[in-house]
C-alpha cells in the first residue's frame, strides 16, 4: 500500500512525503522537545512556529482560552527570529529523516522576502508556507490574505525570492477562500494550505471584559472542523479545473484518523493537525495508522485513489 503523497508537483524536486500526516504551525514549537523526537520520525512532515525576521515575544497574557470543542488564541508570533532558527534548528533538521517546512509571518512584503531570501539553500529546511494571515502595517493592518491582491502579492515576491517549495497557507476569515487560493495558485504557489484560525472572542461576565489581551483571537480545534471542511471542498473543486497541479493541504479540527480521511476526500492531498497535539501527543501517529488500517480494510492500493473522492 502506498501512502506517499507529493505536495509540489510543479515543484522541480517536488516535496513528497511518506504520509500525509503533517503538524501545523504553532502547535509543536520547532520539534526540540525530546519528548516529540520518537514521534517526528513517523510523521509526514513538520512545520516549525511562525518566524519572524526579529524575535517577538508575543502578546500580553491570558492569550489562550478553552472553548466548547475548539480553542482560542491570540499568542502573538511569539518567536525567536529567523536568525536563531537558522543557526540553531536548522542543523538538527538536516539530521531528519522528515522534512521541515518553515512557516514565515512578514509585517511588509519586503519582510517575506528577506525571510525567503534568508532561508534559500539552509540545509534542513524543505519548504516554506507563507503565512497571510499576518497584518500588512502598510496597508493599515489589514491582513494579507484578506483579499487575492494582497495574496498575489505576497506569492509572486517570495517566489521569485526562493527556490524551494512554496505553500500559501490561507486564510477563512472572509468565509470564501477560492479567490486568495486562485491567486496563490496563479502566482506560482506549489500548493495551498487552508485553514487558518477564525477570528473569535469570549468575555468575562465577572470582570466585564473581554478574556484575551488582545480581545480577539483565532478559533482553532474540533469547533471548525466543519467549517475548513467546506472550504477545502469548494477550494478543491475551483483549482481541480484551473490548476490541477496545485496540491491542497487542509488544517482544521482533525483530531483522528477518521477526520483526516474527510479532508482527504475533500480534496486535500495531506492534512495538517494542530489544536489536537495539546490533548492528544500521539494524535499525528494514530493518525498515521488509522488512515492505513482504514485503505486495508477498504482494499484501497494507493492513497491517492481516496484523494478528492468526495468531489
Ligand atoms: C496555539 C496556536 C498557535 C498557532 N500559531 C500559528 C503560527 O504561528 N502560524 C500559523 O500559520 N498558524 C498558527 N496556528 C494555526 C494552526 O497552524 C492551524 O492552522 C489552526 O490551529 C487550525 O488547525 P487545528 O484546528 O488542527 O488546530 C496556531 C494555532 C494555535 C492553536
Amino acid at each position: 500500500m502506498n501512502v506517499q503523497t507529493q505536495l509540489a508537483p510543479r515543484h522541480k524536486n517536488g516535496l513528497l512525503l511518506r504520509n500525509p500526516v503533517v503538524i501545523a504551525s504553532g502547535t509543536f514549537g520547532y520539534g526540540m522537545d525530546n519528548t516529540k523526537i520518537a514521534e517526528v520520525c513517523r510523521l509526514g512532515a513538520i512545520t516549525c512556529k511562525g518566524t519572524t525576521l526579529r524575535p517577538r515575544s508575543g502578546n500580553e497574557q491570558p492569550r489562550t482560552l478553552e472553548t466548547a470543542s475548539g480553542m482560542l488564541n491570540a499568542i502573538g508570533l511569539q518567536n525567536p527570529g529567523i536568525h536563531t532558527v537558522i543557526e540553531e534548528y536548522t542543523p538538527i533538521w538536516a539530521t531528519w529523516q522528515t522534512p521541515v517546512i518553515v512557516n514565515i509571518a512578514g509585517e511588509t512584503l519586503e519582510e517575506f522576502v528577506e525571510l525567503a531570501t534568508l532561508l534559500e539553500g539552509v540545509e534542513g529546511v524543505a519548504g516554506i508556507e507563507v503565512n497571510v494571515s499576518c497584518p500588512n502595517i502598510i496597508a493599515g493592518g489589514a491582513v494579507f490574505g484578506a483579499n487575492e491582491q494582497s495574496v498575489a502579492d505576497v506569492t509572486t515576491s517570495v517566489r521569485r525570492a526562493t527556490l524551494l517549495p512554496l505553500i500559501v497557507k490561507l486564510s477563512p476569515n472572509s468565509g470564501d477562500a477560492r479567490p486568495t487560493a486562485l491567486a496563490a495558485a496563479s502566482s506560482g504557489a506549489d500548493a495551498v494550505s487552508l485553514i487558518n484560525t477564525i477570528t473569535g472572542m469570549g468575555i468575562n461576565i465577572h470582570k466585564r471584559r473581554p478574556v484575551l489581551a488582545n480581545i480577539t483571537g483565532g478559533l482553532s480545534g474540533p469547533a471548525v472542523k466543519p467549517i475548513a471542511l467546506r472550504m477545502v471542498y469548494e477550494v478543491a473543486r475551483e483549482l481541480r479545473s484551473a490548476h490541477p497541479l496545485v496540491p491542497i493541504i487542509g488544517i482544521g479540527g482533525v483530531s483522528n484518523a477518521n477526520d483526516a480521511l474527510e479532508f482527504l476526500m475533500a480534496g486535500a492531498s495531506a492534512i495538517q493537525i494542530g489544536t489536537i497535539n495539546f490533548t492528544n501527543p500521539k494524535a499525528g501517529i494514530e493518525i498515521v495508522e488509522g488512515v492505513e488500517e482504514f485503505l486495508l480494510q477498504e482494499g484501497v492500493e494507493d492513497i491517492a485513489e481516496i484523494i478528492g473522492a468526495a468531489l
